[in-house]
């Protein structure tokens, strides 16, 4: 992230999802109706023009080919996957790296019985802070703002003296953001979670492949995709071996560990009318529950 700027790709996230709303109803991957109220300026007059639009994503397209499309399918799987957890009656959801995430406003079955932590670099969250006041008028009262550079303090301080109740069932969404953390910040906001959250908590993020990492794979996109984080400042940090993904995590306390790929999402979700459109194969999704010991 650039020095005492929000973050580039927060933004960039939000304007896929508000140029997602722009396609007919039947090929819309997420629906994020409050993504284009996030949105600075720049993108704002492009998220009003379908032309606009489109030339921006074909833009993008060339920089990071499937980018677009990635961030909606992974919005929406963990979108699918957080309606389950509301049902399986957490408590509180935390979100991690939020960005512009708009769950906490979208998802009215949150407010009255879930209480939400918003966990976020101080830099993109004085933005989103500034961004809700203006849509809503004022801070909603069932989410907690907590604002964290995670490279730096640990994610237990933060949250704990925010009011995070370590006995509550509790989802933490972490999208987007494990790629931009040094290995040991990921371990660390792990080993929270596995060792603070009540009886079946459970967390849900996106990572990227080795391989994409991997200098010996100069597959053009991985390539591509290296160069343009760079480019913006926030260099990919953290990856796992496509096929660790679970051993990773049950040695951090976590089991029924469920793994996607970008792929798979693709399957899922682009049919029909949306068949030709390409995701970046580089990283995957992956849910797991934390383990208890008793
Ligand atoms: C790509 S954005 C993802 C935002 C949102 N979750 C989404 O998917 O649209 C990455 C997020 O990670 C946050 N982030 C990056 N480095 C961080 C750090 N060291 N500590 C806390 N948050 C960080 C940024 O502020 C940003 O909101």
């Amino acid at each position: 992230m650039k020095k005492d700027k929000p973050s580039a790709t927060a933004e960039a996230n939000a304007a896929f999802r508000a140029a997602e709303l722009l396609r007919p109803k039947n090929e819309q991957v997420c629906e994020d109706r409050f993504a284009k109220r996030f949105i600075g300026l720049r993108f704002g007059i492009i998220a009003r023009s379908r032309l606009l639009t489109s030339i921006a994503l074909w833009y993008a397209e060339r920089i990071i080919p499937g980018a677009a499309n990635s961030v909606v399918a992974r919005t929406r799987y963990i979108d699918d996957y957080l309606k389950q957890c509301i049902d399986g009656g957490i408590e509180q959801l935390v979100i991690l790296g939020a960005g512009y995430d708009s769950r906490a406003y979208r998802f009215d079955e949150l407010k009255p019985k879930v209480r939400v932590f918003e966990v976020d670099h101080p830099n993109t969250q004085r933005a989103k802070i500034q961004k809700v006041k203006k849509i809503f008028g004022s801070l909603p009262s069932h989410v907690t703002y907590v604002g964290l550079d995670l490279d730096r303090r640990k994610l237990g301080e933060g949250l704990l003296e925010s009011g995070y109740d370590k006995t509550k069932k509790t989802l933490f969404i972490w999208e987007g953001v494990t790629v931009y953390l040094i290995p040991e910040a990921v371990d660390e906001t792990l080993a929270f979670v596995a060792g603070n959250s009540g009886k079946g908590s459970c967390i849900i993020f996106d990572y990227a492949f080795q391989s994409a990492f991997d200098a010996a794979t100069e597959n053009g996109d991985a390539k591509k995709w290296r160069e343009a984080y760079e480019r913006r400042g926030e260099p990919p940090k953290f990856a796992l071996k496509e096929d660790g993904v679970e051993e990773f995590l049950s040695k951090r306390g976590f089991y029924q560990v469920e793994s996607v790929s970008m792929e798979s999402l693709k399957k899922a979700y682009f049919k029909g009318p949306n068949a030709k459109r390409k995701v970046t194969n580089l990283g995957g999704v992956v849910h797991a529950t934390v383990a208890r010991k008793e």
